[in-house]
């Protein structure tokens, strides 16, 4: 990688939907923070950068190419497409897990006093391009309630990365929705470096600054 304007970056932010009929959907609380503050900050950086994002309610940052998607799978297609071209992939968003077997084409009336929904896995993105990267430098994120470091060095080397920013969340000032958060870089070779409490801008220059590729 000789200069930062030829480092092109690929980063997924927010949550996705799985519909269950046309106006029902799973989904969870991500609203994309710490994706759009990461494409700023490599925008900053020099970086090209490619951003797919679930619903969010956040302004597209000024010189990304934007891809909207709204399921996992749309997701894991727009990744799948553009992860061969990049040098750095950064995978913030929180991607449903499960999806309806069956989503009905027309809204489900209640009737029924219960309901009981058939869910299947959805594609693990990150796991499936992992597997096949040369130069990619790969980054997950691992937002967990408990274990959070046992968990995501688990994650680190299941899905193949070279780091993950190990994230706690269901607590006050750190994860989803928050303005600020608080985490801790980890890389493959084992040497971990924690971040924060600060702002996710300040957080995301850092991580873009650590996960830069070394000129080879
Ligand atoms: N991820 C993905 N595709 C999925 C699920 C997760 O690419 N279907 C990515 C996330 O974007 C994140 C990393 O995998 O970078 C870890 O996500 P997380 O939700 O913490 O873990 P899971 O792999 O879903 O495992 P679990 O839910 O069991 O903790």
């Amino acid at each position: 990688m000789s200069n930062a304007s030829s480092i092109r970056c690929l980063i997924t932010a927010g949550p996705t939907r799985e519909f269950i009929d046309p106006v029902r959907f799973i989904s969870n609380p991500s609203t994309g923070k710490m994706g759009f503050a990461l494409a700023e900050a490599a925008l900053q950086a020099g970086w090209n950068v490619d951003l797919i994002a679930g619903p969010v309610a956040m302004e597209e940052p000024d010189g990304a190419i934007f891809y909207p998607v709204i399921t996992a799978e749309e997701m894991f297609h727009q990744v799948d497409a553009l992860f061969d071209a990049c040098d750095v992939l950064i995978m913030t968003a929180a991607v449903s897990d499960f999806r309806p077997v069956h989503p009905l084409a027309r809204k489900e009336k209640k009737g029924e006093a219960s309901m009981t929904i058939e869910f299947e896995r959805t594609t693990d993105i990150l796991m499936t391009v992992a597997q096949r990267k040369l130069h990619q430098t790969v980054v997950g994120f691992a937002a967990e309630t408990h274990d959070v470091i046992r968990y995501a060095r688990e994650k680190l080397e299941s899905k193949n990365l070279d780091f993950i920013v190990a994230n706690q969340v269901g607590q006050p000032g750190a994860g989803f929705a928050a303005e600020s958060n608080e985490v801790t870089l980890i890389a493959a070779d084992g040497s971990s470096v924690k971040l924060g409490p600060a702002s996710k801008a300040a957080i995301a220059g850092e991580l873009i600054a650590l996960v830069t590729p070394q000129v080879s």
